[in-house]
């Protein structure tokens, strides 16, 4: 059965991994048929996964997208549709982090942050319900992240987006329910991406991989439809890097 599944951020890191993964169930499962639509404001990652993805033998397109401008979720939710007349999954990966002493950040990394991890979430998930909502099946993945439940130091600004897009899911859960629409929640520790820059091999040596949160966020996809995996919270085994 084909699956449209759209992923943001899948140029690299979590979303680059959770792509592949997608791609890999389909050698699995005979009848899981996904078509990809990988997403990010970079096309050039995005059409280095989408060759990684086809030779896995899943189809594979892509649509550079910034979630941050409302006109460019607009285009990516119509031409999808446009395209193929439905949506699966979407999953809500793309964010962004600016990690500072809260005295030291700007308005400039406020709205930076807001506008990818609140507004563009929140907007592309209120396009994207609907379809699901009227065939009442689909599934939202979030990738919030720890950060959404606990404080760190040099996370404020990053902290309240991922607090608020909790709060988003819980509400949106509400009305999800009653249409048999699947919200997951997937909150990790520190995974090594490109979204910390250098890292100390000792560092490096404690942090999760990127496929650690992919695999059981496609499982989770995967499960049979009577079946709603809500949250899944993922650290490294030695707890969390207290930055
Ligand atoms: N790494 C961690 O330790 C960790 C832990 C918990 C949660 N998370 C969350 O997991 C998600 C992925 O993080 P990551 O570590 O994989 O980050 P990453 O390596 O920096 O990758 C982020 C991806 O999102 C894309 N992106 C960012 N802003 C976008 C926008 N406005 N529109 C479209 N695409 C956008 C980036 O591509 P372009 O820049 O080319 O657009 C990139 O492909 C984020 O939501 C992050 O908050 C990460």
């Amino acid at each position: 059965m084909k699956h449209i599944i759209i992923i943001t951020g899948a140029g690299k890191g979590i979303g680059k991994a959770i792509a592949l993964d997608f791609a890999k169930a389909s050698t699995t499962y005979h009848d899981f048929e996904p078509h990809l639509i990988l997403v990010s404001r970079t096309p050039s990652d995005l059409e280095a996964v989408a060759v990684e993805c086809r030779a896995l033998g899943a189809a594979t397109e892509i649509i550079q997208a910034d979630i941050a401008d409302m006109a460019q979720i607009d285009q990516l939710v119509s031409t999808t549709l446009e395209r193929h007349g439905t949506i699966d999954c979407l999953v809500n990966n793309a964010g962004v982090g600016r990690f500072k002493p809260f005295t030291e950040l700007t308005e400039e990394d406020y709205e930076y942050t807001m506008a990818t991890n609140l507004k563009g979430t929140f907007f592309l998930t209120q396009k994207v319900f609907p379809v699901m909502e009227e065939k009442r099946a689909g599934h939202i993945f979030f990738i919030t992240s720890i950060a959404a439940e606990t404080a760190f130091k040099s996370s404020s600004l990053y902290s309240m987006s991922k607090f608020g897009q909790k709060g988003f899911i819980e509400a949106l859960r509400l009305y999800a329910k009653s249409c048999h629409v699947r919200i997951t929640n997937v909150m990790p520790g520190a995974v090594y991406t490109p979204m910390w820059g250098e890292v100390p091999e000792e560092m490096k040596a404690v942090m999760m991989m990127p496929e650690d949160i992919s695999a059981p966020l496609v499982n989770a996809y995967l499960l049979p439809l009577r079946t709603s995996v809500e949250k899944l919270v993922i650290r490294p085994v030695g707890g969390d890097i207290n930055e």
